[in-house]
């Protein structure tokens, strides 16, 4: 059997979601935790009864340690990410990869010359649900897609701006923007995941309830490579907050999902739709966090670090690679290019 894989954790906010999920995944050790902040690297070491360094080079030559999940604010993922690699660490990236397109190519090319593996997080990706509904789109159960569209009206009071672990928040330079950028993303993600690569976008996207630099609410419109239209809209002043809402349309049926809930399912043969009806009324359970961000399971997160750990043991790609995970941020780059410029931006033109 192959030796476990030893996981040390950077960043210990949503980091410490990631140490619990290290600890219920199989073949994996914590062995390690890392945050600057005092009283959070206590917190860490007291729950997980693990080492804590309070400095990331501690971590990072730490010889224990084979693989490191980074969790710190969303514009330091890729520098964290490249001496990683280069110390021939593994990685687990939370998303987004970064908020700059060039940072994340450079950590491609620095995780290929190092020869390690580096899965991404987007745990939406790892719901039963999600993947069911991707298996019967991809079996042609929708017919031609010609709509996918997606909603995220969802709530974030002030106080999740301000503090020690707040201000970086509703940022460009270190959450690459607000509501799209650091909610909406998983949204983006799993549109891009069911409908494919989006081609081109229009946007728009304003501050409206809160005291942050980037925004709060955005709004695009999306023509995807396959032709199909579609729309995305997000925002962090809902109130009251309600869970997402994905719709697809194609020429052969259809779907709607709200939150954990298959709202309708109009697609194949009648006994698939009473199949799916079935299923999802016993097991839809998507990890998501409304108004409390804290709220989330990690149900996902386990299931991201098994694959990651498979993914080094047998050298193959991890679930979701560096490369797949960019398409997201390329498409809320376009967003906001648009917003600013009033015209439709062109993803391939993103791609210098
Ligand atoms: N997958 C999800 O559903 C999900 C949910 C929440 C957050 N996130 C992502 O997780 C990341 C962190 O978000 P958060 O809300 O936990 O932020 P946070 O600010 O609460 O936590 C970041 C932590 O990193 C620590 N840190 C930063 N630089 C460090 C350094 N050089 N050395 C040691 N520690 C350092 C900070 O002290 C802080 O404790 C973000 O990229 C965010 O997008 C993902």
């Amino acid at each position: 059997m192959a030796r476990p894989v030893n996981f040390g954790v950077l960043g210990l906010g949503m980091g410490m979601h990631h140490c619990t999920a290290v600890l219920n995944a199989k073949g994996a050790n914590l062995v390690a935790v890392c945050d600057h902040d005092p009283k959070r690297l206590k917190a860490g070491v007291e729950t997980f009864k693990v080492p804590g360094y309070a400095t990331w080079p501690e971590l990072v030559k730490d010889k224990k340690v084979d693989a490191i999940c980074i969790a710190t604010e969303s514009g330091t993922h890729t520098r964290f990410g490249v001496e990683a690699a280069r110390a021939g660490k593994h990685i687990l990236m939370e998303k987004p990869v970064d908020v700059s397109l060039a940072r994340i190519r450079k950590l491609q090319d620095e995780v290929k010359k190092a020869g390690v593996t580096c899965g991404c997080v987007y745990q939406y990706r790892m719901d039963k649900l999600n993947i069911m509904l991707r298996k019967a789109i991809q079996a042609g159960k929708m017919g031609k897609v010609i709509g996918a569209h997606i909603h995220l009206p969802w709530m974030r009071l002030n106080s999740y701006f301000e503090g020690p672990h707040g201000t970086w928040r509703g940022t460009w330079k270190l959450d690459g923007g607000g509501s799209l950028s650091n909610q909406g993303i998983h949204c983006v993600d799993l549109l891009q995941w069911l409908a494919g690569p989006v081609h081109s976008v229009c946007g728009f996207y304003g501050v409206f309830n809160h005291p942050i630099e980037a925004e709060d609410q955005a709004v695009a419109i999306l023509k995807f490579e396959s032709g199909a239209l579609g729309t995305l809209y997000t925002t962090t002043c809902a109130n009251p907050d309600q869970p997402f809402h994905l719709y697809m349309y194609g020429t052969k049926g259809s779907f709607s999902r709200r939150g954990e809930h298959l709202e309708y399912y109009e697609m194949g043969s009648p006994k698939d739709r009473e199949r799916m009806r079935g299923m999802t009324a016993k097991m839809t359970k998507c990890d998501s966090a409304g108004l409390n961000p804290l709220a989330l399971s990690t149900a996902g997160h386990t299931l991201l670090i098994e694959d990651l750990v498979k993914a080094i043991h047998t050298k193959r790609e991890p679930a979701i690679t560096i490369e797949s995970a960019k398409h997201s941020v390329e498409i809320v780059t376009a967003v906001y290019q648009s917003a600013r410029t009033g015209r439709a931006v062109e993803i391939a033109k993103l791609r210098g």
